[in-house]
């Protein structure tokens, strides 16, 4: 993994980088707001949990054999202070490593929706997942009421509807279900 201040990626209003331990001081300015957790199956945590949740990720980040990397999403204009992360990004492995597959996800602070960041993020996280970690097949989920996704990952991105995944997970809100998307390497390559 990158050293914590290393940027993995210039996008458009936006640089990536790895998650610090700082950045739950950040993080938790948001996380207690409903408008960030409306789509997401945990939450709402507070400073502590949030501290924790980050540390766990930070961790997670630095093990080779997690399978899974959480990077920072942040403002290019400084990008070195904690106050400048707008939101988190993630690729994780799915199955087995031959099997090359894996899914990314991402979110923004209620005051970076709805400017085109989402849109611009998730095309380049998918991109990252083939570029970088050679993925075969990529894997987006969102929550069944995030028509705000659902309309970037079918209309923007065109990625391919696989379904609902039922009742995957059990959550603090009931069992939570997520519309399933994905998109295999040839596709990518065509469509950049
Ligand atoms: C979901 C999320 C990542 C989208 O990012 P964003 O920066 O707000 O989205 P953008 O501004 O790039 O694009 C939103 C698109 O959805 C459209 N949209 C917004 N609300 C919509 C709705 N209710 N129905 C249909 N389309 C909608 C917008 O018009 C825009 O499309 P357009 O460019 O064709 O006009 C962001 O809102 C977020 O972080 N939400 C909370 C966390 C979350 O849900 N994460 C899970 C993501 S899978």
């Amino acid at each position: 993994m990158a050293g914590d201040g290393t940027v993995i990626l210039k996008g458009a209003g936006y640089l990536l980088r790895p998650l610090r331990h700082e950045d739950a001081s950040s993080l938790s300015q948001f996380t207690n707001d409903e408008n960030y957790w409306r789509y997401l199956s945990d939450g709402p945590r507070g400073p502590a949990q949030t501290k924790d949740f980050v540390a766990g990720l930070v961790a997670a980040s630095r093990d080779l054999n997690s399978g899974e990397v959480w990077l920072a999403v942040v403002d290019p204009k400084s990008h070195y202070a904690s106050l400048s992360l707008v939101g988190t990004a993630n690729i994780k492995s799915i199955g087995n490593p031959e099997d090359r597959s894996g899914s990314v996800g991402c979110t923004l602070s209620p005051d970076a929706q709805g400017r085109g960041l989402g849109a611009s993020l998730g095309w380049d996280l998918i991109g990252l997942a083939f570029k970088a970690f050679n993925l075969h097949r990529v894997e987006c989920t969102c929550a069944l009421d995030n028509e705000a996704s659902v309309h970037i990952m079918r209309d923007k991105y065109g990625l391919t509807y696989e379904g609902i995944r039922r009742d995957h997970r059990l959550t603090p809100r009931g069992w939570w279900s997520s519309h399933v998307f994905s998109i295999l390497e040839d596709e990518y390559g065509q469509r950049e």
